[in-house]
């Protein structure tokens, strides 16, 4: 999604918000554009398409200035043309503006500007944004956008500069993120820490409905009230090598391949192998409060909403408490009927989904407990929940989400286990699933060790429009994800269901030319998930399975069968998960699609 970058030192402002732009590329965008003060005036260059796009038009030389600000946007007010990317100027064209988030009431101020005779290049909320700070504009840049803000509705992060305060930028935010890098002599403001750790590791996370000043002699946190405001400095733990592709052809084969180490980290220093349990204290809740919750409601999007439902069955098989899982765009609207004795956990990667926050605080504010399941650290869902506990998969680039999905269900597993050992699981039974979360790295390395048989499988995706994805019990919703994961990147229409469910409606579909995946390992359902395989074969279905070693009943009956490690049933999740994985990756691959950016996809929603 969109990306910010502001920049107030004492080097060339340009080449800097380049580079963090490109760090930023990842979320996903459509448009560039960049303003930097060269002394004179403000030299606004904006282009369509990619950051390479923006640097053919900016030409060998960049323009010269140490203050400036660049933006990537994804559009949502009008298409992705140069007009309409960032910066926005505002009537004068002193003052420019980026922006992400929507101004819910951009139309309304639209109108009344005009009645005042301001005229808009664009169709951008941007735009009105820039017209409206420039009419409040009366020599102080910080009051103007202060008193612009206390005219908005919507969510924002801005950063705005004026030609006649060169030395000076004003960024603020309300439920899209802004993050601070404090430098030696220079200072940043950015949407997301990747763009800024070449610089710094130094940091200040802005709150909702805070303003920072950044000015060559310092920075300065205010209020929409313009009320000084105090914050400590959090340091950033990971380093650029981290978010590097390291050898890899995109990120998203290196973050399929890191999982045996992002698994051990999320689980790492949580497991009491004695006690065969958990130890979650970054929940804040006590034992007693734990004991009390007597509903769950998980509520997340997308491939974290899958994680949600895998939990769902885990926490209710350990620990027999009901959970619900929910949309988290259609819980924050629907009136939930939630009390203190609830507990409502929220998951997501990014810790900025727009709809995942906005549920977690209907929740909140409603008396329930919350919690956070969350990758990124200083995150606003991170600081908004109650309590939680981080994933510490390390930062996940490629758009489609794959080690964050593992480590969440890494998280939910030792969640569920942590309770069922306060309710009425036994020790012995703490125990075995703590042998087997320990080993789950081990034989994640094992599948990933066999990446050319999935390679090969992928050839029967190539020239296919549609694939159905079946599985049943914990493994229906791996089901919904590798048909997820496959539509997302290589855009072959695919479709997840739970085994039993398709004779009620896809079994339409099969034919010879159809690939019908199956997820079956050797668990419970085993001898069910056979039968359906044998209604699609009857019907001239082209099968692929993934089951245990060993299973001959299946291999007899599949076209193409991949063998997994056996674990606890409960666990074949983070298992049968990789392989689907790989196989979309080595299709869109193939498909010659762009992997690590899919069309009109971003990494981190920040718009509901
Ligand atoms: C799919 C994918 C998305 C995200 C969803 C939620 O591969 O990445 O479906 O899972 O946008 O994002 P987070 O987890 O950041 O809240």
């Amino acid at each position: 999604m969109c990306g910010i970058v502001g920049y107030v030192g004492f080097r060339p402002a340009a080449d800097l918000i380049i580079r963090g732009l490109r760090r930023l590329e990842y979320r996903g965008y459509d448009s560039a554009g960049l303003a930097v003060l060269n002394g004179d005036g403000l030299v606004v260059t904006k282009a369509s398409g990619k950051l390479s796009s923006l640097e053919k038009k900016l030409g060998p030389t960049l323009p010269q200035g140490t203050v400036g600000l660049g933006h990537t946007r994804w559009a949502t007010h009008g298409a992705p043309t140069t007009t309409n990317a960032h910066p926005h100027t505002d009537q004068t064209g002193r003052i420019a503006v980026i922006h992400n988030g929507i101004i819910e009431n951009a139309g309304a101020l639209r109108t009344a500007l005009e009645q005042r005779n301001h005229t808009f290049e664009s169709e951008t909320d941007t735009e009105v944004l820039a017209h409206l700070i420039g009419e409040l504009y009366q020599g102080d840049l910080e009051l103007a956008v202060a008193a612009a803000l206390r005219e908005v509705d919507g969510a924002y992060g801005i950063a705005v500069i004026s030609a006649d305060e060169p030395d000076c930028l004003v960024a603020a935010r309300k439920g899209s993120p802004l993050i601070v890098g404090v430098g030696d002599g220079e200072w940043f403001v950015a949407s997301d820490a990747s763009a800024l750790l070449e610089h710094t590791r130094s940091v200040v996370y802005l709150d909702d409905g805070e303003m920072v000043v950044l000015s060559r002699d310092g920075y300065r946190v205010r209020s929409l009230d313009v009320m000084e405001i105090s914050k400590k400095i959090d340091r950033i733990e990971w380093d650029l090598a981290t978010i590097e592709r390291g050898g890899f052809e995109h990120f998203m084969l290196k973050e399929i391949f890191d999982q045996p180490t992002s698994l051990s980290n999320t689980l790492s220093g949580h497991l009491l192998e004695d006690e065969g349990t958990a130890r979650l204290e970054g929940l804040n809740l006590t034992n007693d409060e734990l004991k009390q919750i007597d509903r769950i409601i998980i509520t997340a999007c997308g491939t974290s909403w899958h994680a949600a439902l895998i939990g769902e069955y885990m926490i209710e098989e350990l620990a027999r408490v009901p959970v619900e899982v929910e949309y988290a765009s259609e819980f924050r609207y629907r009136n939930p009927v939630v009390d203190q004795r609830t507990l409502v956990i929220g998951i997501s990667q990014s810790g900025e989904t727009a709809d995942t926050l906005a549920a977690l605080v209907e929740a909140k504010n409603r008396g329930a407990r919350t919690i956070g399941v969350v990758n990124v650290v200083g995150s606003t869902i991170a600081r908004e929940v109650d309590g939680g506990t981080y994933l510490h998969a390390g930062p996940e680039v490629g758009v489609a989400s794959t080690k964050a999905f593992t480590s969440q269900l890494g998280a939910l597993a030792l969640f569920a286990l942590r309770l069922a050992r306060l309710k009425n699981l036994s020790i012995l039974q703490g125990r075995q699933f703590v042998e087997a979360l320990k080993a789950l790295p081990g034989q994640i390395e094992e599948i990933l060790g066999r990446v050319d048989e999935i390679e090969s499988l992928a050839e029967r995706f190539l020239d296919t429009s549609n694939a159905l994805y079946l599985g049943r019990g914990v493994n229906f919703p791996v089901a919904l994800e590798g048909a997820l994961k496959l539509k997302e990147i290589s855009y072959i229409h695919a479709e997840g269901y739970p085994a039993a469910e398709m004779k009620h409606g896809p079994i339409a579909l099969i034919d010879e030319n159809m690939p019908v995946v199956f997820i079956a390992p050797r668990d419970a359902v085993h001898s069910k998930i056979v039968s359906n395989i044998e209604e699609v074969k009857a019907r001239g279905g082209k099968v692929v399975a993934f089951v245990n070693d060993g299973d001959h009943e299946i291999e007899r009956l599949a076209d193409a069968t991949f063998t997994i490690p056996e674990t606890l049933d409960l666990l074949t999740p983070i298992l049968t998960t990789i392989p689907l994985q790989l196989v979309a990756y080595y299709v869109a691959v193939r498909r010659g699609c762009d992997v690590d950016q899919p069309r009109n996809l971003a990494k981190s929603v920040t718009v509901e």
